[in-house]
């Protein structure tokens, strides 16, 4: 018996791995976590699969569903939203899994951050630009922020943002990240990236928080600030120039680089 990890990807059903879907196929019993996961994902549990919204659970009633699973010799596919690597209480759980001697697997999945980075069409990464992109979040309930992991000092490195669970407090997000990027530093918010409801809002940073109270949307979007964001000066990167010599193109290449 085995417990799969599975990134179900930022909402869009065909948005998940091949891997992951052929593991949920082969699980009889399914864990997804709440209300981010796609109907049809659910679709591919097999016949007659014991299928748990875990939104309602906490960590010991997940565990018990687990620990039931093991001792019917079940396989248990484990969905979360977007990767695992980020806000996903993978490290918990996997812990919890240690110390019972329960195997599992992780499967990645397509972040939500790329998902909205795609709907916007941009490159978060722009040459001489922005070279880094920062996920990070604020203070919620659930999770109190590292003294020293603050958004000024982020902000500070000019970097592209992807700020995740603060679109309710946006405007204190705007005035924090203002002295450092300047008010018409470009920014979006999406929302819901890759379902059919999604939405973009893009603007100015300074008019985010009003364009976001306008639209009336609360839940579920990522907040993208900097410059890479509007870039349309930019130089293009050395990788694909032509007189970059690497390893699949010594001494540059011979015609257009793909
Ligand atoms: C608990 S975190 C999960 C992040 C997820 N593990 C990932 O890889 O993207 C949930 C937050 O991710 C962001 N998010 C998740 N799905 C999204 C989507 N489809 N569109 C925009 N933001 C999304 C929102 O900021 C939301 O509050």
């Amino acid at each position: 018996m085995t417990v799969h990890f599975i990134g179900a990807g930022p909402g869009a059903a065909d948005l998940i791995t091949v891997r992951g879907r052929d593991r949920i196929a082969g699980c009889p019993v399914c864990l997804y976590a709440g209300s981010l996961v796609a109907p049809e994902i659910l679709g591919w549990c097999p016949p007659g699969a014991r299928i748990v919204d875990t939104a309602p659970l906490d960590l010991d009633a997940i565990m018990a569903e687990i620990a039931a699973a093991h001792a019917n010799g079940e396989d248990v596919a484990r969905l979360h939203s977007g990767d695992l690597s980020i806000w996903s209480a993978l490290a918990e759980q996997m812990r919890r899994l240690d110390a019972l001697g329960i195997p599992y697997t992780v499967t990645p999945g397509v972040p939500a951050f790329a998902a909205a980075a795609a709907l916007l069409r941009r490159e978060l990464t722009v040459p001489g630009v922005a070279q880094s992109v920062v996920l990070t979040r604020t203070s919620g309930r659930a999770s109190a922020m590292p003294e020293r992991e603050t958004l000024a000092a982020f902000a500070a490195t000019g970097a592209t943002l992807a700020i995740h669970l603060s679109i309710h407090v946006v405007r204190t997000v705007a005035a924090t990240l203002i002295p450092f990027y300047g008010p018409s530093c470009p920014a979006a918010a999406v929302f819901r990236a890759s379902w059919p409801d999604e939405r973009v809002l893009t603007g100015e940073l300074a008019a985010l928080p009003g364009l976001v109270a306008e639209a009336g949307l609360e839940r579920t979007a990522l907040i993208l600030v900097g410059p890479a964001l509007g870039a349309e000066t930019y130089r293009e990167s050395a990788l694909y120039a032509a007189d970059y010599d690497r390893r699949y193109r010594p001494g540059g290449a011979v015609g257009g680089g793909a």
